[in-house]
């Protein structure tokens, strides 16, 4: 089902399974000469974000720094700068190993520059919980915690195609295609998410990718910048939409969803179906204006609290749960992963699905 799995990714998954119940051997079922697990109640626990790209990672620093303290830690909250990214947060993860961080948390900022950082962290007998973004190519990832990435894929692929039906109920329909950074593991699970969906209907002609650009590599957005993505979409209203319409455009996010419109404004075109994620205030503004047609609600106070519950289940000894232990296969294993269901939000149904957000409430009145 899920493009990530391949037939090596079973065969890791019965090795991973193996390697879980020998640690479980270790811990509990092999009796009371067991080794204790868990750790002291006021430990540290370190918390490496990427940098701000989004306002969902804005969101999750100060929320982190707050529930870690309120459920009697030392926090470690770090943000990889602007530039340097991978090498700041390779710097920050080693500075929390050295002042003996139990638990390390990590927003990786590259999924695949981290295996040195992690393996020293394993060593010294810490934790590592994937946050949001996996962690890929190394064994010592030991959890996985997000909102389930390939449906968030899918739910904009659907939200693409009816918006675009709602506006013109025949086809054919022409879009463009955008996908995240290739750094980022997620940016690539969204993006076969969402062609899992468009595929039938761009097979049997219903929809049409205007450039012929369905790769993903051709579609990526470095950095997640709201630059690239605009430049690229100036660029493919140049050579593609001289005289012929889009009808939509697959966003992976709000903030390249907004540099998408901006880039098709300016060229005094109407503004085509447009899909987001991480329901950002401008986005939300955007939508109830009838601009931007969705965005995601990945609630970021429900990851941070049960990234939170997480540490502390570890910190009694015990583990965690976990809901899926076979869509996140990282190249060398499974990662067991929690995964919180993410939500499709449009105009009809925002003040619904953002009632119990002070912040994005009032926007949808
Ligand atoms: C992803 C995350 C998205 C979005 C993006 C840009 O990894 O899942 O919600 O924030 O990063 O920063």
């Amino acid at each position: 089902m899920r493009t990530k799995i391949i037939a090596v990714g079973v065969a890791l998954a019965m090795v991973a399974g193996g390697c879980g119940s020998e640690r479980e051997g270790a811990g509990s079922t092999d009796g009371s000469s067991a080794p204790a697990k868990g750790f002291a109640a006021d430990s540290l626990i370190g918390v490496a974000l990427p940098s701000k790209t989004s306002e969902n990672w804005v969101l999750a620093g100060g929320l982190f720094t707050a529930g870690l303290q309120e459920a009697g830690f030392q926090g470690d909250v770090q943000y990889a700068g602007a530039s340097t990214t991978v090498a700041d947060q390779q710097a920050q993860i080693t500075a929390m190993i050295t002042k003996g961080a139990k638990v390390i948390v990590i927003g990786a900022t590259d999924a695949a520059q981290l295996s040195t950082q992690v393996a020293q962290a394993k060593q010294s007998g810490a934790v590592i919980i994937a946050y949001d973004r996996l962690i890929t190519n190394t064994p010592d990832v030991d959890y996985y915690i997000a909102f389930d990435n390939f449906k968030v894929g899918q739910l904009q692929g659907q939200a693409l195609l009816d918006g675009m039906k709602a506006k013109k109920a025949t086809g054919p329909w022409t879009i463009e295609l955008f996908s995240g950074s290739p750094d980022d593991n997620n940016s690539g699970v969204f993006f076969n998410g969402a062609m899992e969906v468009l595929k039938p209907a761009i097979a049997s002609g219903d929809v049409v990718v205007g450039s012929g650009q369905t790769d993903v590599k051709q579609t990526a957005t470095q950095g997640w910048k709201a630059e690239n993505a605009q430049s690229r979409m100036d660029a493919l209203l140049t050579s593609t939409y001289g005289s012929k319409t889009l009808d939509g455009v697959l966003s992976p996010n709000d903030t390249l969803a907004r540099a998408i419109i901006t880039s098709v404004k300016g060229a005094g075109k109407p503004v085509p179906v447009v899909t987001g994620q991480d329901s950002e205030v401008e986005s939300v503004k955007s939508i109830m204006l009838g601009e931007q047609y969705s965005t995601i609600n990945k609630d970021t106070r429900k990851l941070v609290t049960e990234t939170i519950n997480m540490v502390k289940t570890l910190q009694t000894g015990a583990e965690p749960e976990v809901n899926d232990t076979k869509s996140y296969d990282n190249g060398k294993k499974v990662v067991p992963a929690y995964l919180l269901p993410p939500v499709i939000v449009t105009k009809a149904t925002a003040a619904e699905a953002y009632a119990d957000d002070p912040k994005l409430a009032p926007l949808t009145k």
